[in-house]
């Protein structure tokens, strides 16, 4: 390992962060009685101006209000550079931060974004006397956020988790799709022929660099990787296959913008029982192992080696977090 330690973020099951819009109150108590990790109401896209005010007390209201168990509570702000965001977190905070968790910033570009919000946030906490300390969650959707990435991801002791915004990060690189996530025909390559003459279109994923690149912040800075939102809520086998490609990469957890993508999102990001079982075969081999003096050995035809015990650390942790 570097000499460089890497702090981890407080432990949070994160599989499922469903979006509810603080606009619509009359969706919290089913939010509530969902099996979703966390809840982020929303200030930000899904409200309108003239209705930023009012979701503001509703959300006041419900973190106060409603039991919401041991879900993590999050509000998502508005951007930066708009006149809501300061009263978004003086008042949410001032009113109702003992109940908050987390607190998510859209289109963070920079660093500096994430010492400003730091800076209020820390205010409002002194003087409020509160005991816990909010965490942050950063979406990356954005060509600058994603320049910076690496940067916002070690900007304050508060980071706890990068979410890839895809929706707006293909608006902001001008990418050529209107969905929101998913694949896209026109991202694709066509094979050489074969003796027949015939091609095949290989379809590829075109958030695969951007992804990926969130991925290595997040955890070179000890976060958790948060895969977006996928919009066809209609398509839950277009959903797992967005959200496995994600775990596969390294993701925890992914968003649900519909109540019917949570069960899909805590299947997908919780460790399988195969793949628990295989997780503990490789510990056990390679217990085995160290107390025969050997650093490698074959388990099932394959090498593992002390590489191969922390891959199986990582699952069977998780899958202790879950049982938790
Ligand atoms: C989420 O905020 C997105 O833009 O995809
Ligand atoms: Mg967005």
């Amino acid at each position: 390992m570097s000499f460089h330690p890497i702090e981890q973020a407080p432990a949070r099951l994160n599989r499922s962060e469903l979006a509810v819009p603080g606009s619509q109150p009359q969706m919290f108590q089913k939010a509530a009685d969902s099996d979703v990790d966390v809840i982020f109401l929303d200030l930000e896209d899904a409200v309108a101006p003239d209705e930023k005010a009012q979701a503001r007390k509703n959300i006041i209201k419900a973190l106060n209000e409603i039991d919401w168990g041991k879900k993590s509570m999050s509000i998502r702000i508005n951007g930066l550079d708009t006149h809501y965001m300061y009263r978004d977190v003086v008042d949410v905070v001032e009113q109702a931060g003992e109940r908050l968790d987390l607190i998510m910033i859209p289109k963070v570009g920079t660093a500096a974004d994430v010492y400003a919000v730091d800076m209020m946030v820390t205010q409002i906490e002194d003087a409020k006397g509160y005991k816990k300390r909010i965490g942050f969650e950063h979406i990356i959707e954005t060509a600058l956020g994603m320049q910076n990435v690496s940067e916002i991801a070690a900007a304050s002791k508060r980071n706890e988790s990068l979410h890839f915004g895809v929706a707006d990060y293909a608006a902001s690189t001008r990418a050529r799709t209107t969905v929101i996530g998913g694949v896209n025909e026109n991202y694709a390559v066509l094979t050489d022929p074969d003796p027949e003459g015939n091609r095949q279109v290989h379809w590829g994923d075109m958030w695969h660099y951007a992804l990926s690149r969130m991925v290595v912040a997040a955890r070179a800075n000890g976060l958790r990787p948060i895969d977006g939102p996928f919009g066809d809520f209609s398509d839950p086998d277009g959903y797992k296959a967005a959200a496995y490609r994600a775990a596969v990469l390294g993701c925890e957890g992914k968003w649900a913008i519909h109540p019917s993508q949570i069960a899909l999102a805590n299947e997908v990001m919780s460790p399988s029982a195969e793949e628990i079982a295989r997780a503990e075969k490789i510990l056990a081999a390679m217990a085995e192992a160290e107390a025969a003096g050997k650093g490698a050995v074959s388990l099932d035809g394959r090498l593992i080696d002390y590489a191969s015990i922390r891959q199986a650390e990582v699952l069977v942790e998780k899958a202790r977090q879950i049982a938790a």
